[in-house]
């Protein structure tokens, strides 16, 4: 049957899926699906209530109306429309970094420390609490919007006011100095480790999608620490309820310790971004790619 492809919505992350949809669109279609492009929930809602669509492909980022914090799940689970992806939990949860760090903490899984920060919080005393250098992000971004390492007191209000331009609340945790890698998730496979080397300090917006001098060492590492970084991964996306298929991201200390930052549960699938670099590594073209996501809603 036809396929809405759902990209766009309202987050802050619209231009970052607009452009993963249009990239998934063309695929799916060279490979032969009868896909569709559909701008945000209402109009999807829409489009299925008139009977057009048979599945869903959601490449959506981000809260509310970017459909990966589980709202749009739900709908979908009420209207018996199967979707590419995590559920309604595993989406929820992920969305909500703070919360996943806690479910991480409970099963005794590395996540760096954290003080979870309502609006209008003491940032001060929680800047004590953590030590610097620290990080300030909106608890339920994507594409690091909002994030900013602090490394002295003087910076943190700074900080806090760009956190705040989001929705929802602070998170503040201690700032990992190490490598940054990501775990693709692909049905049950794991894909090969990305070590990502921003030319900058981090891996920001600047650094996912515009700027061209970004490297990325895929896989990440050897041997037994790929291993074990795979399985710490699969076990952090199993914990939080996800499935389908999404991205782990991860911090590597100087140590070689792994600390986990978050899950994606709609990952972006633009041309810098990093499930498409890591499938390529795995033998898995883009337009495979694509269809293994699409098989993640045969449920
Ligand atoms: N939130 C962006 C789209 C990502 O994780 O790739
Ligand atoms: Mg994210």
């Amino acid at each position: 049957g036809r396929v809405a492809v759902v990209m766009g919505g309202s987050s802050a992350e619209r231009e970052v899926s607009l452009d993963s949809g249009r990239n998934v669109l063309t695929a799916l279609k060279a490979r032969g699906v009868d896909a569709h492009a559909i701008d945000g929930i209402p109009a999807l809602l829409d489009a299925l209530r008139a009977g057009h669509f048979a599945r869903v492909f959601n490449i959506l980022h981000g809260q509310h109306g970017g459909g990966e914090d589980g709202v749009l799940q739900g709908a979908l689970e009420s209207l018996h429309v199967p979707y590419t992806g995590s559920g309604v939990l595993g989406s929820a949860l992920s969305m909500d970094k703070t919360r996943s760090k806690r479910v991480w903490q409970s099963l005794g899984l590395p996540t760096p420390k954290f003080v979870a920060l309502p609006r209008g919080a003491d940032m001060h005393a929680a800047a004590k609490e953590i030590g610097f250098p620290l990080i300030v992000k909106p608890a339920c971004e994507g594409s690091s919007v909002g994030v900013t390492r602090v490394f002295e007191e003087k910076d943190l209000d700074a900080a806090v006011a760009l956190a705040e331009k989001y929705p929802g609340d602070l998170l503040m945790e201690t700032l990992i100095v190490g490598d940054e890698l990501t775990v693709g998730m692909l049905g049950r496979q794991v894909l090969p480790s990305i070590h990502i080397v921003p030319k900058g300090a981090f891996y920001d917006y600047n650094a996912k999608y515009i700027a061209e001098d970004t490297r990325y060492i895929c896989p990440g590492l050897e041997g037994e620490a790929e291993a074990s970084l795979r399985a710490l991964s699969l076990e952090a996306f199993d914990a939080l309820g996800c499935f389908g298929w999404g991205r782990v991201d991860v911090m590597r200390d100087r140590e070689g310790r792994n600390w986990l930052l978050e899950v994606n549960t709609a990952p972006g699938m633009t041309s810098h971004s990093l499930v498409p670099k890591a499938a390529a590594v795995a033998g898995i073209d883009y337009q495979e790619l694509c269809w293994r996501v699409l098989e993640t809603s045969f449920r």
